[in-house]
């Protein structure tokens, strides 16, 4: 049974605020563009990142394929982190769909440069694909969620746009980075033709992300939504789970990262893991358990059996635990317990 569950911080359930809201809220067409409450979403989250129009789509892997189709012909390449989501997680996506290529980009500290994008950008000639897309994650999930300084992503923007290429930015945790560098939404998505944000990771909606740009942005991604399935029609119940997760779950974040540093100093102290505490910027805590004499899989049944700990294994000695707004009070203080519970037991 698990109690204290840092798998990710999608496991999180609306709070019971969050599911009266939910039921209160006003709805109509939004394939005709005809819901309040979707309508209204989108216009914060068009506010919130300086954006000019917004797109209310079902996750964040399709704002991804939508942004994708909407910058790419077929045969078009996108650039972008070695560890990024679209590349690892959504299926091979991009090349089923839109017929597009990626070119991952080598960057162990999960923030690629200016320098690496004009590099890899491939000269205009018919037997190369055409360099289109720079496409980078705030924060960098696979990295530990560590956060693109504001400088970084304008240099990387620059460099793209100089050749003629888009930048799009995948803000699953945007609002992770925002509340611990304390950098605006809207300054970090100013440099970008294309941002989204992601309801239901941290912010605890149950469904979700917004996808915003240019109106004539906008306006294009309606078709993909369109095709790709994701135009719904009541959507305002799950859109108001987004609209109560902007004004009340933003600025909590900051507590989560508090945990994350507190189970990352706990874990740095145990012997065999290794940890570096200072990379723990906002919720994700990655270690490794090599020099403990177990395996990650090892390690994350023992802390599962013994205090209903659950972290998830992300390579043969590596393990992640993500913090979120639906931790028990005492979770982390168990998750700590659990672990010195898991090294103590290592095989003799
Ligand atoms: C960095 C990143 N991008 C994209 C996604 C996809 O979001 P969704 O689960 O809403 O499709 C995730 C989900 O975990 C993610 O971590």
């Amino acid at each position: 049974m698990v109690k204290v569950d840092l798998f990710s911080d999608t496991v999180t359930r609306p709070t019971a605020s969050m599911r009266r809201f939910m039921c209160e809220a006003d709805v109509g067409d939004e394939q005709q563009r005809e819901d309040p409450s979707v309508n209204l979403l989108q216009d914060m989250v068009a506010d919130l990142l300086g954006k000019e129009s917004a797109l209310f789509l079902p996750s964040g892997t399709m704002c991804n394929q939508v942004a994708f189709a909407v910058h790419c012909q077929a045969g078009d390449e996108i650039l972008l982190q070695e560890l990024a989501h679209p590349l690892l997680y959504e299926a091979g996506g991009a090349a089923a769909l839109i017929g597009a290529v990626f070119r991952p980009l080598v960057s162990p500290d999960g923030l690629y440069t200016a320098e690496q994008v004009e590099e890899s950008i491939r000269p205009a000639v018919h037997y190369m694909p055409r360099t289109r897309v720079v496409s980078l994650e705030q924060t960098s999930a696979s990295i530990g969620g560590v956060c693109w300084p504001l400088e970084r992503i304008q240099q990387v923007c620059a460099a793209a746009h100089a050749s003629g290429l888009v930048a799009h930015m995948d803000g699953a945790r945007l609002f992770n980075a925002v509340v611990a560098t304390g950098t605006p939404a809207r300054d970090f998505a100013a440099p970008l033709d294309s941002v989204w944000v992601d309801l239901s990771k941290g912010l605890g909606a149950p469904v979700g992300a917004v996808l915003a740009g240019s109106r004539d942005f906008v306006e294009r991604a309606w078709v993909f939504k369109q095709r790709f399935g994701g135009a719904m029609r009541q959507a305002g119940i799950i859109a108001a789970a987004g609209v109560y997760a902007l004004r009340h779950h933003v600025e909590r974040l900051a507590d989560d990262h508090q945990q994350a540093r507190e189970l990352a100093a706990a874990l740095a102290e145990l012997r065999g893991v290794s940890l570096d505490v200072d990379r723990v910027e906002t919720n994700i805590v990655i270690f490794d358990v090599r020099g403990t004499g177990l395996s990650g899989e090892a390690f994350a049944s023992c802390t599962l059996a013994s205090h209903g700990v659950r972290f998830s294994v992300l390579g043969p000695y590596s393990v992640r635990a993500v913090t979120h707004l639906d931790i028990p009070p005492d979770g982390i203080q168990r998750a700590i317990e659990a672990s010195r519970t898991a090294v103590a037991h290592r095989p003799g």
